[in-house]
């Protein structure tokens, strides 16, 4: 089986790469990623039944070939950060809305199987308060210039699967940690802040509230709907992991040994959404998906020992990531 893993050089894609090489022995993995400055060749490199190109999925001229020559796609490339999106929308019109266009149109030529990883955040937010979790079926209602992209981008493969019978199925999920997470991320940026002796930073009052799932368990339900899932349908991938912002502060600190209150509010982020939160049960009922890590505290541990250990993979983007955040004040 030949597998084309778009993004594949990334946080989510590159777990997903590790995973996929251990546990199939007959799978060919093509990874096309554009190296970003998401995007790390270090994450993947070493596997031998691995081929990284490095390219572009807007680029139909790139994307026609590989897709030609594989027998299913996985789309996890996209610009990933509401940050960013906030201060520069356009990367994420072209790699999120265009780049899943050509993916679309390939495989529509090919007749190939295709699974688009997507986002809770295409929902919206919840109230901290209601009882209320997403469900498939929900409205969109994205926020930012990210979130915004990716309900386009999941707007077009439904589209593509009913007027042009595509084989495809689409999954939304929640807030990923573990490791390869870049550290502009909430996690690892806390995490690399402590390991610096910087205080971590949070923003607005940090009762923002996330679902945490480790990227293990998210790719296992990757795998899952791929094989068990029906086409056309989306499915929620969450682990009834829900924590506000503090609370994971603290739980960091806890793993430092640091006092609890030892970090600093700051700026908050425009448009901030205030909840996520899946209701997994389809995902639960179509395939019997269940998740491994259910215990935050030890998925954090571990994280903060891969950081600890993987120095060297991290440490030359910190300076600037940094300094881009000293500029909003966060
Ligand atoms: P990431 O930013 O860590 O990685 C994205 C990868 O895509 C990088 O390797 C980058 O180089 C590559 N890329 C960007 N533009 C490209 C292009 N035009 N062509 C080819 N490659 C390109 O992101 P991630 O956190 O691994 O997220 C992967 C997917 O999962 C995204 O679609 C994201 O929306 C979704 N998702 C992420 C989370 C999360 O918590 N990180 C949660 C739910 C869904
Ligand atoms: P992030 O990791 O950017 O993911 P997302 O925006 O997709 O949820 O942020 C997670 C949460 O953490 C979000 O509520 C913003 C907040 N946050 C902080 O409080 N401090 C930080 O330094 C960062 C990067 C994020």
């Amino acid at each position: 089986m030949r597998i084309l893993v778009t993004g594949g050089a990334g946080f989510i894609g590159a777990n997903f790469v590790h995973t996929t090489h251990e546990t199939m022995p007959e799978a060919e993995i093509i990874v096309l990623d554009k190296l970003t400055y998401a995007g790390n060749p270090k994450s993947i490199e070493g596997l031998e039944r691995v081929q990284l190109v490095v390219g572009d999925i807007a680029d139909a001229d790139t994307v026609d070939p590989l897709v030609k020559d594989c027998d299913l796609v996985i789309n996890f490339a996209a610009e990933s950060h509401n940050d960013n999106s906030l201060a520069d929308p356009s990367p994420f019109v072209r790699t999120n809305v265009e780049g899943t266009f050509q993916l679309l149109e390939a495989v529509r030529r090919h007749g190939t199987r295709f699974h688009h990883i997507s986002t809770d955040e295409v929902y919206g937010d919840l109230a901290l308060d209601e009882p209320r979790r997403f469900q498939p079926g929900d409205p969109y209602r994205p926020s930012s210039p990210y979130s915004s992209t990716k309900a386009a981008s999941d707007m077009l493969v439904r589209a593509w699967v009913r007027s042009y019978k595509v084989p495809a199925t689409i999954s939304n999920c929640s807030n990923n940690y573990g490791p390869y997470q870049h550290i502009e991320k909430f996690i690892p940026r806390t995490i690399t802040n402590l390991i610096d002796g910087v205080r971590p930073r949070l923003y607005g009052t940090g009762e923002n509230v996330r679902d945490w799932i480790h990227v293990r368990d998210h790719n296992t339900a990757v795998w899952e709907i791929i094989n068990k899932g029906r086409i056309g349908e989306t499915y929620l991938i969450g682990a009834d992991g829900e924590k506000n912002n503090l609370e994971v502060t603290r739980a960091i600190l806890e793993a430092f040994g640091r006092d609890p209150d030892d970090f600093d509010l700051v700026a908050d982020r425009p448009g901030h959404d205030r909840r996520y939160a899946i209701d997994n049960t389809k995902l639960i009922e179509e395939t019997g998906w269940q998740p491994e890590f259910t215990d935050f505290a030890a998925g954090l541990a571990d994280t903060v020992a891969w950081y600890r250990e993987n120095e060297g993979w991290w440490r030359d983007a910190k300076a600037e990531v940094e300094a881009k955040y000293a500029k909003t004040g966060q």
